[in-house]
C-alpha cells in the first residue's frame, strides 16, 4: 500500500486538512441533488481516505464511507464518528443494501485499468437504488490531462508535514500516469526526515469513461465543473 495511506496515514490531516475539501463539497451536495429523481438521503463514499469530504457532507447526509486503508479509516472514524465506516476495496466491496446516492472523488485515480475502473463503477451500480445516482470525480481525463507540481502541508502544534507533488505521464499511451511525492515531516522533538511516495494512477478518455459507466447500467453524463474537470453523474433510471 502507498506510503501515505499506509505507515503516515496518521498523519493525513497534516497533508491535507477538512477545510481545503470544503467548496468542493459544496459544488458535490447540490450536484447530487439535482441529479436524484427525489432528496437523496443516504450517501455512499468508497474511497473516503481520512474522511474530509464527509466531514462537509454529512451535514446533507447519512454517511456510509468505505476505504482500503484501516489507517485512513481510523483518522475518518475521529473526525466522522457519527458516521458508519467499513474496511473494504471499492472494485469488490458488497454491504448487501442501497443508497440514494454513490460518490467516488479523489480515490478513483486509484484504478489504473479499464477492467479494474468499471469493477468500481460496478460497485456503485449495485450500491445505488433505482432513480439514484453515482458520482465519479477523476482527477483527469486523458484529453486535459497536464504534466504540473503543487505543494501544501501544515502544521498541528507539535508535528509538521510538507510535501512536493510532481505529476506526469511517461508514457502516453498506456492507461496511468504518475505522481511522486516527497513528503517532508517535521516531528514533536524537531527532528525532520523525507520520505518518497510513487503514486499510479489511472488516465482514461471521455468517451472511455461513459462507456464504462453504460455498460454497468447507469445513464452517464459528463459535465466540467468549477475547477475545469471532467467529472461524471450515472444515473440509475
Ligand atoms: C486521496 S485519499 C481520499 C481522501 C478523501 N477524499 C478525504 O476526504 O479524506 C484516497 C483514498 O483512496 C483509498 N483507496 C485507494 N484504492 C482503493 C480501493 N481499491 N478501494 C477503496 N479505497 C481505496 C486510499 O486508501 C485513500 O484513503
Amino acid at each position: 500500500m502507498l506510503k501515505l495511506y499506509s505507515e503516515l496515514a496518521a498523519c493525513w490531516p497534516l497533508f491535507s486538512a477538512p477545510a481545503e475539501y470544503k467548496e468542493e463539497a459544496d459544488c458535490f451536495q447540490p450536484l447530487l441533488f439535482e441529479a436524484c429523481k427525489t432528496p437523496p438521503r443516504t450517501l455512499l463514499e468508497l474511497g473516503s481516505g481520512g474522511g474530509n469530504n464527509a466531514s462537509h457532507l454529512k451535514a446533507h447526509f447519512q454517511m456510509t464511507l468505505v476505504d482500503l486503508s484501516p489507517g485512513m479509516l481510523a483518522v475518518s472514524r475521529a473526525l466522522n464518528p457519527e458516521c458508519e465506516h467499513f474496511e473494504g476495496d471499492m472494485r469488490t466491496v458488497r454491504l448487501g443494501r442501497v443508497f440514494d446516492a454513490v460518490f467516488i472523488h479523489d480515490a478513483i485515480m486509484y484504478m489504473t485499468s479499464a477492467p479494474d475502473l468499471r469493477s468500481a463503477m460496478e460497485t456503485a451500480f449495485v450500491h445505488c437504488r433505482p432513480g439514484g445516482v453515482a458520482l465519479f470525480v477523476p482527477d483527469h481525463v486523458r484529453e486535459t490531462f497536464t504534466p504540473g507540481t503543487d505543494h501544501g502541508g501544515h502544521d498541528d502544534g507539535h508535528r509538521g508535514l510538507r510535501y512536493l507533488e510532481w505529476t506526469y505521464d511517461p508514457d502516453p499511451n498506456d492507461t496511468t500516469y504518475v505522481v511522486d511525492f516527497a513528503y517532508l515531516l517535521r516531528e514533536t522533538d524537531g527532528r525532520t526526515r523525507v520520505e518518497h511516495d510513487r503514486h499510479i494512477e489511472g488516465l482514461f478518455g471521455r468517451e472511455e469513461w461513459l462507456q464504462l459507466l453504460r455498460e454497468v447500467g447507469f445513464q452517464p453524463r459528463g459535465i466540467v465543473d468549477a475547477w475545469g474537470r471532467d467529472i461524471f453523474v450515472g444515473v440509475f433510471s
